[in-house]
């Protein structure tokens, strides 16, 4: 009993409701007869390109033969055909796919701000099909906005100096519409430095960190755009030594006292950044630096400090190097010793050579006292030297007159070198 009236129950269930389950499963199986899969919202900028991808179904089907697709602003307005025969409003929206295709892709190129509007796809089959739909439940809104795409520069790769270049310009957004023009400009040129979508050069130093623009102009939709890169042009390193912030090197030396001290500065030009030593002798590498110069100090130099110093420079470019000598100043050359002896007048050849001799001893002995006694002893000389050509005009007058007595001027003669020798000699020490 209990199982007989569940099992009448059931199938009052079954009668009822199994209906209604079928009619909502037939509904979401079977699909619409007239569909259309697009993208509701597109958006491009102003000049550019935008392809919108769509498919539909007429009747079920995806196939057609001489169908005819539109896209349409209202039902009056054909925007776009696929009859080429079929007046237009906007020569810029092309009906890309094939209707017989299902395919109903819409193409617009060299987008204009009028553009932004709400659209959709008629489809018109065959004259004996007699089948006609506007898609209208999946409008798509197009919204065309402000040029902010820039172009590319290509080519930018390494920049050197005195190597041609070729530098592209390619326009934003990848598009078959119409080609924008292109204006290039160089910040140290006047006017402009190109009218193609690539400029040909050859750096030079000056044009490092100069700036270019490549300009992209859509004259129909009166949009521009533009991209401004630096250049980066690269060189090889040259250098100069200088002795202290500014003092130039003759002839690779730099000759110095005991205790002096000094800079070297090695300064470097070069791009990118060299790598920069100073090296002491042949290969006694002091200190190296990557950088745009490097300073050596010598503090307190001393004789172990004379050497020859090289500076070198190396980026993957080149390199260069440039050298300087140490020489210390002998103790003979003291400028002090020097000075003494200019300022005094100069005397006879022959006492000067006598004099040259003791001119060191003078040096350790005090250089005012040397003056006073270089003084005397000149004085003291010349005196010497009138009285014995005084003294020789005399003999000569006596030979003139007595030519037996020789041999007391003789004497006088022989007399003369060694006394003088001795007076300067007493007046030295
Ligand atoms: C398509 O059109 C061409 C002429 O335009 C006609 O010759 C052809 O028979 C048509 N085909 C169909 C299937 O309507
Ligand atoms: C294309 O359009 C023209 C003008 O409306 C019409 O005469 C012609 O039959 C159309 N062609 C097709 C294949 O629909
Ligand atoms: C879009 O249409 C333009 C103009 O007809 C054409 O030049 C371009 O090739 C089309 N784009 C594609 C991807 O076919
Ligand atoms: C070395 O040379 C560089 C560049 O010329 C300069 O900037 C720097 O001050 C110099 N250094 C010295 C100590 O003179
Ligand atoms: C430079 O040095 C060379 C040899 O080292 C020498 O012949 C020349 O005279 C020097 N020049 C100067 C200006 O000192």
């Amino acid at each position: 009993m209990r199982l007989e009236s569940f099992d009448r129950n059931k199938s009052y269930f079954a009668i009822i409701f199994l209906p209604q389950l079928w009619m909502y499963a037939w509904c979401q199986s079977v699909p619409e007869p007239y569909s259309i899969q697009v993208d509701s919202s597109i958006s491009v900028q102003e000049g550019l390109c935008v392809i919108i991808p769509c498919a539909f179904t007429a009747e079920h089907k995806t196939t057609f033969k001489n169908s005819t697709g539109y896209w349409k602003s209202n039902y009056e307005t054909n925007i776009a055909s696929s009859n080429a025969s079929v007046p237009i409003v906007k020569e810029n929206f092309h009906v890309m796919g094939n209707p017989d295709n299902g395919d109903c892709t819409l193409n617009i190129t060299d987008a204009r701000k009028q553009d932004t509007g709400t659209y959709f796809f008629r489809f018109e089959g065959s004259k004996e099909t007699s089948i006609k739909y506007n898609y209208l439940s999946d409008k798509i809104t197009l919204l065309v906005t402000d040029l902010t795409q820039k172009p590319e520069v290509s080519n930018l790769g390494h920049l050197r100096v005195g190597e041609e270049v070729t530098l592209t310009c390619s326009p934003p957004g990848n598009c078959d519409g119409t080609d924008p023009t292109i204006t290039w400009w160089k910040d140290n040129l006047d006017g402009i430095w190109g009218k193609s979508s690539s400029v040909t050069f050859t750096p030079l130093l000056s044009d490092h960190k100069t700036s270019i623009t490549c300009e992209v102009n859509y004259p129909a939709v009166r949009a521009s755009s533009q991209k401004t890169i630096v250049l980066d042009v690269q060189y090889p390193p040259s250098i100069n030594i200088l002795i202290g912030p500014s003092g130039t090197i003759a002839n690779h030396t730099v000759v110095l006292n005991e205790g002096d001290s000094v800079t070297l500065n090695c300064s470097v030009i070069s791009n990118p950044a060299a790598y920069v030593t100073w090296t002491k002798g042949e290969n006694n590498v002091v200190s190296s630096v990557t950088g745009q110069g490097l300073e050596l100090y010598l503090m307190d130099v001393t004789s172990s400090d004379i050497n020859t110093y090289s500076c070198s420079a190396w980026n993957q470019h080149g390199d260069t190097s440039d050298f300087v000598d140490i020489i210390l100043q002998s103790k003979n050359e003291d400028p002090e010793v020097k000075l003494s002896f200019e300022t005094s007048p100069t005397p006879a050849p022959e006492i000067v050579t006598a004099f040259s001799p003791q001119c060191d001893d003078f040096a350790f002995s005090g250089p005012r006292n040397i003056d006073f006694m270089i003084l005397g002893a000149f004085i003291a000389g010349n005196l010497l030297i009138l009285s014995l050509i005084a003294l020789a005009l005399l003999c000569c007058v006596r030979r003139n007159m007595k030519k037996r007595q020789e041999a007391i001027i003789n004497n006088g003669e022989e007399l003369s070198t060694p006394r003088t020798a001795s007076v300067y000699k007493n007046l030295n020490e």
